[in-house]
């Protein structure tokens, strides 16, 4: 595989960062996931738009312009012949000379930028979305700059170990009572003709499937509401789902052993899902 460091394109086994990294040391860097379908990336734009907010919101500026991002984004496709997959892509503050709390001049340190590319044949006729997933829900312990799409995902991790020994496939997480959202996705539930989704505020990432999912909800005349809603709602529900860059929409259909609606893929979620990938593609 190829993979891009810092204005180079190398074999992965010839990509090397610092141990001084502020992104290793201390989780210092952002990151953004953008799916891949029939060679061509899907919302670049969203994910190119939020980027440059996660690092304005860390006293970061964009290390290049949108478009010799895209320029990289395409050029790792291309060399990696990627039809459907990932691009990863992240950016740290850099490696200074020496670890300190206080982030370093930025005229003295270049950001470390990386990008590779993941091939997932299949990825849009994932079978997984026909059975449908099932989650648990655990305490959201994580920091309040949830919108901010940070490389600190270890307590995303241990929550999906969490689900796969309860043997389940993620977890949604809640605070005060309320779901905030699962490990690596937005979550939802149907209740009628009502697509019932948390708000955006610091608490989650606003995600850039959600924005569009929405959006086609809507015009597809069903209705959105974007409120709280806690556990016992979502086992009340008669759908549930999640999105994101890597699942799209994905039908939810048990959450702590309780089924959700009939325990099949809802109607709803469905539709969703197959709208998303005709309009996206
Ligand atoms: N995760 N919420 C969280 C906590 C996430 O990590 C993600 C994305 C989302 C969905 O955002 P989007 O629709 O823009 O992908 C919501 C990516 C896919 C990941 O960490 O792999």
């Amino acid at each position: 595989r190829t993979v891009y460091v810092n204005g180079d394109y190398l074999p992965e086994a010839d990509a090397k960062i610092s141990i001084f990294d502020r992104g290793f040391l201390m989780a210092d860097g952002v990151y953004e996931v953008t799916s891949v379908l029939d060679g061509k990336l899907i919302d670049f734009d969203g994910h190119a738009v939020r980027l440059e907010r996660s690092l304005t919101e860390l006293d970061m500026g964009m290390p290049m312009s949108r478009d010799d991002l895209l320029e990289i984004h395409r050029e790792l496709v291309r060399l990696n012949e990627i039809d459907e997959g990932m691009i990863y892509l992240q950016i740290t503050r850099g490696a200074p000379a020496d670890r300190d709390f206080a982030f370093p001049d930025p005229e003295e340190t270049a950001q470390t930028v990386v990008l590779f590319t993941q091939n997932k044949p299949g990825l849009a006729d994932n079978p997984v979305a026909k059975q449908g997933i099932k989650v648990i829900s655990i305490e959201d312990i994580r920091w309040g700059r949830r919108d901010i799409k940070t490389v600190q995902l270890l307590y995303p991790s241990m929550g999906k170990m969490m689900a796969k020994k309860a043997g389940a496939d993620d977890a949604w997480m809640v605070e005060d009572g309320f779901v905030t959202e699962g490990t690596s996705n937005n979550a939802y539930i149907v209740k009628g003709n009502k697509i019932i989704t948390r708000e955006l505020s610091k608490d989650i990432l606003h995600g850039i499937t959600r924005a569009a999912v929405l959006r086609f909800a809507r015009e597809a005349q069903m209705e959105v509401e974007e409120r709280n809603f806690t556990i016992d709602e979502v086992k009340q529900a008669d759908e549930a789902f999640i999105t994101s860059a890597s699942t799209f929409v994905m039908p939810v259909v048990a959450i702590d052993g309780t089924a959700i609606g009939d325990g099949v893929p809802g109607a709803k979620a469905l539709r969703l899902r197959e709208i998303y990938l005709e309009e996206s593609r």
